[in-house]
């Protein structure tokens, strides 16, 4: 099979320089006598996560047995990340870690897919002598058939999967970015923008919900540009036909673009039983010349217009999230300083802030990246200092005030805890309710991260 380079959906960008080694290596997983098992690891963003369970199903369906503890495992792979350079650090710093673990048992392999995958293509092979493949996750044909080749005779039939006990799950509905924002490399790695049908989602969710999901997250890059390539549906017509699942309690949607947060999505947000008070609508900097910079196409009036008419639509209950970028090529402290205005003219309830890490081949990464990395970090803790304080107060505001609680796990002290339709982590008294219930409860305190909350009764 040929190692993946750049897709053809991704061609259509610039593509990235990709460096070819012959002879290419070959899997070195021997024969073992037994079906292989596999361990699986990733890091970034939740579309890996779904691609994490897509491949893990894959490996069962060719007879594998996926998702076993490092110690038991003859392959790892790695699902990787490269949406900044610290992302890719820890995907090498996994990687040294796993050469001891390779080197001793014979026949262990290691594989690495992901966004980096994509990036780098063959020239991690290079790079990495002990990493024995690398392939593509959207296309991992290839590697599962010489899988499947090598271990004919060990593995005939599919593995069953031990049923999961989730409540919650993610379920891609398109992937890909038509945007070109400059400093990311997510369009150059996942190609265009391409939508699943409605009819497939459908089908996916009923199944998930089958098997006890009560909460699905529906994915993509710019998942407000959804638009079925069958019916023309656009996302909140999707939400409509997922909302009629029988048994979904709470739907979410990420991540949105501004530009394609319109009117529609958010009347569906208020109308459907099912979706949640829960937005979140990166914003990246807070002053028009940045953003052009950035190549966002909206001003910042536009955003503020977006927001205001989300929360008149609704609802005064709707929970607010945003990424924002530090550090970017040229921010000047004026341009930092409008950023922070933004954050606490809008008071988020939730900003993930990163600083500006310059990409290979995006547009940015030919500019002078001149704001040192000790003046990033200062603008990063001081716009995480001023969201702490903003995140208590907008916290504070929810006690005494009722909230329902899905209820996902138990701690070791006994405490439940489980998040609200806000998204916001919740911590109810021992036995409140059971896991896997919905508990409509008061809340009695707060911080910047979390409520707590004391039952009203038992609902389901
Ligand atoms: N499609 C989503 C997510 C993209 S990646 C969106 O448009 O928001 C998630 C976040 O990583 C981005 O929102 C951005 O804030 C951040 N990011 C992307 N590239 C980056 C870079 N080169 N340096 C720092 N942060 C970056
Ligand atoms: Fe990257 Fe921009 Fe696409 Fe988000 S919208 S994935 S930041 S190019
Ligand atoms: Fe990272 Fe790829 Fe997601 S670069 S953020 S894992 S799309």
């Amino acid at each position: 099979m040929p190692l993946p380079s750049l897709t053809d959906s991704a061609r259509g960008f610039r593509p990235l320089p990709l460096v070819t080694r012959e002879p290419r290596r070959e899997l070195l997983v021997p024969r073992l006598g037994r079906p292989p098992r596999i361990h699986l690891w990733h890091i970034g963003c939740q579309m890996n996560e779904a691609d994490r369970e897509q491949l893990a199903e894959q490996f069962a369906e060719i007879g594998c047995i996926p998702e076993v503890p490092l110690e038991d495992a003859d392959l790892a792979v790695l699902i990787t990340c490269t949406v900044r350079a610290n992302a890719e650090q820890k995907v090498y710093g996994k990687f040294r870690e796993l050469i001891p673990w390779k080197r001793r048992r014979s026949g262990r392999a290691i594989a690495l897919t992901g966004c980096m995958a994509v990036e780098h293509g063959a020239g991690l092979l290079q790079r990495l002598p002990d990493l024995d493949y690398v392939f593509d996750v959207r296309e991992p044909d290839g590697f599962l058939a010489k899988l499947q080749a090598i271990h004919a005779g060990d593995i005939d039939s599919p593995v069953t999967l031990p049923a999961s006990d989730r409540l919650s799950a993610y379920v891609p509905v398109m992937g890909g970015c038509n945007e070109m924002c400059t400093y990311c490399i997510v369009p150059f790695v996942r190609g265009r923008e391409l939508s699943r049908p409605v009819a497939g989602i459908v089908s996916h969710v009923r199944r998930l919900v089958a098997g006890g999901v009560r909460e699905v997250t529906l994915l993509g890059q710019n998942v407000n540009s959804y638009l079925d390539p069958a019916t023309g549906a656009r996302l909140p017509q999707l939400m409509e036909a997922v909302d009629a699942v029988e048994g979904l309690w709470r739907l979410r949607f990420l991540t949105s673009h501004p530009r394609n947060a319109v009117p529609d999505l958010f009347a569906a947000m208020r109308d459907l039983v099912s979706a949640c008070e829960q937005l979140h609508l990166p914003v990246q900097a807070g002053d028009d010349g940045l953003l052009r910079r950035m190549r966002r196409l909206y001003r910042v009036a536009d955003y503020r217009e977006r927001i205001e008419q989300a929360r008149a639509i609704v609802g005064p209950r709707l929970a607010l999230s945003t990424d924002i970028i530090v550090g970017f090529c040229g921010e000047s402290e004026n341009e930092f300083m409008a950023t922070e205005q933004l954050m606490r003219e809008v008071r988020f309830d939730t900003v993930h802030l990163a600083a500006y890490s310059p990409r290979p081949g995006t547009a940015a990464a030919r500019r002078d990246d001149d704001i040192p990395l000790a003046e990033k970090k200062r603008r990063l803790n001081h716009l995480l200092a001023v969201q702490r304080g903003i995140a208590a107060e907008l916290n504070e505001g929810y006690v005494g005030g009722d909230v329902e609680v899905l209820v996902e796990g138990v701690a070791d002290d006994g405490r439940l805890f489980g998040r609200t339709r806000e998204n916001k982590v919740t911590w109810l008294p021992r036995e409140a309710a059971m896991v896997g219930q919905l508990c409509a409860a008061k809340v009695v305190g707060a911080s910047a991260w979390q409520l707590q909350a004391e039952p009203l009764r038992s609902a389901a």
